[in-house]
């Protein structure tokens, strides 16, 4: 698990594209943090990374958007679902299976849910003196925490923490 500051929210795209260049077909990535966090900011960013053309809008309405980039991508936000069976409707596990990469809001209540393997970041506000404007603007910070999980991450977690680590200064 590694664990550090976002200043801004350019940064936050920096780690988006950072993570962006180790993502295949398949991969799951879950985003948590409370409402505001930056979860959307994110996903909007490693959509465009991985070739998303279209303009990213935010699903929290819809639950799910898909996406063309270098392979089919869905963009999945879980907020308004509170049962698993709701869930299942989504068909997550299938579009997995079938090579799409998933990217899911309020992942966190997905966990385990679709095989031991996934890549998740969380965004927490820092109690600072950010005011509004800077918050709008998106010049204010975020811990992150990124936590590589499963064995279909292996090969590729000492890579990417490395990536990481070139970048940020990590707890
Ligand atoms: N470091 C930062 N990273 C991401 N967003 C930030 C940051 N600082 C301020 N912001 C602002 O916080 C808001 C994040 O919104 P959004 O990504 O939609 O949140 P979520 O999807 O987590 O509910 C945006 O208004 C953005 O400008
Ligand atoms: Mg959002």
């Amino acid at each position: 698990m590694l664990r550090f500051v976002l200043e801004n929210s350019k940064d936050t795209r920096l780690l988006a594209e950072t993570l962006a260049n180790h993502l295949v077909s398949s991969d799951l990535v879950i985003l948590t943090g409370e409402l505001g966090a930056g979860k959307t900011v994110f996903a909007r960013s490693l959509l465009s990374c991985l070739g998303v053309q279209e303009q990213v809008t935010s699903p929290t309405f819809v639950l799910v958007k898909s996406y063309q980039g270098r392979m089919p991508i869905e963009h999945v936000d879980i907020y308004r679902v509170d049962d698993p069976e709701e869930l299942d409707i989504l068909c997550i596990g299938e579009l997995l299976d079938d090579g799409h990469l998933v990217v899911i809001e309020w992942g966190e209540k997905a966990i385990g849910m679709f095989g031991p393997s996934y890549l998740q970041v969380t965004f927490e506000r820092i109690d600072t003196e950010a005011s509004l404007e800077e918050e709008m603007a998106g010049d204010a910070k975020r811990f992150v925490t990124v936590e590589i999980v499963g064995p279909g991450f292996t090969g590729r977690r000492t890579q990417i923490e490395a990536d990481i680590g070139k970048i940020w200064r990590v707890a």
